[in-house]
């Protein structure tokens, strides 16, 4: 059995003091929730807030991006050790936004998840196809192509914590939810590249999650499929009372 992991994606939304708010209302109500992990990832400035928050609690924090140097100069970026020191135990990798507004490839996204992974955080590589890309029935295509370079010269050993999130393009922020069984296809194509890239070991135990328009609504419905390990929640996580709900599906 593969633990789900409900996973809150913030983007750019909130300050420290509404951080610090959110998880006054979200940890009592969360409180001894152990059937799922729970992960939340705020904006770089929030996470010193959010650390202190979930200290003692069943809740991870982790950071939206970041960067495969150690350290040096390179302006505006944030290392894995800087990530570590403010307590995140995951980080997100090569979301669509990111690909769509700043540039990042399947490349970076490689060389951000070895780094992720060296540094022992548990990585979510975000990979998913656009709506002309669907409607061009290229979506296996493109699924395949992000997961083949994302694992470039990784082992499935290293690869033990990964976690990978499909995300439809079409389906985030737009309401638009990709239906249960059409999920579940896409993570069955995910799942065997895994297999064929990593090892069939690590396919059998890595969790995918669907991201896209996840809701109190739909989250069970989701949640259910024998193929989705969790979700990766956008608007819906900005409100404690609506991603409790979905934490509960
Ligand atoms: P959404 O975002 O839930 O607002 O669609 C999901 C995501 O982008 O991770």
């Amino acid at each position: 059995m593969r633990k789900k992991l409900i996973a809150a994606n913030w983007k750019m939304y909130k300050t420290p003091d509404q951080t610090s708010a959110f998880f006054r209302e979200f940890l009592p109500m969360v409180a001894g929730h152990d059937r799922d992990e729970i992960a939340v990832f705020p904006p770089f400035i929030d996470l010193p807030v959010a650390a202190e928050a979930v200290k003692g609690s069943n809740i991870a924090i982790g950071g939206q991006d970041l960067y495969w140097e150690k350290e040096g100069a390179f302006t505006g970026e944030i290392s894995p050790a800087m990530l570590l020191a403010l307590g995140c135990t995951h980080v997100i990798i090569g979301h669509s936004e990111r690909r769509q507004y700043f540039g990042e490839t399947d490349d970076t996204v490689n060389l951000k998840l070895k780094a992720a992974l060296e540094a022992g955080l548990t990585p979510i590589v975000c990979v998913g196809e656009v709506l002309e890309e669907r409607e061009a029935g290229l979506t296996d295509d493109v699924l395949r192509r992000q997961c083949v370079r994302a694992f470039h010269k990784l082992s499935g050993k290293k690869a033990a914590k990964l976690v990978i999130a499909y995300e439809p393009v079409w389906a985030i922020g737009t309401g638009r939810t990709a239906t249960p069984q059409l999920a579940s296809e896409a993570h069955g194509l995910i799942r065997s590249e895994v297999g064929k890239g990593l090892g069939e070991e690590l396919a059998r135990k890595i969790r995918l999650l669907y991201g896209g328009s996840v809701k109190p609504e739909n989250a069970k419905a989701l949640m259910t499929e024998e193929e989705i390990d969790g979700a990766l929640v956008g608007g819906a996580s900005l409100d404690p009372k609506s991603f409790t709900e979905i934490v509960k599906y």
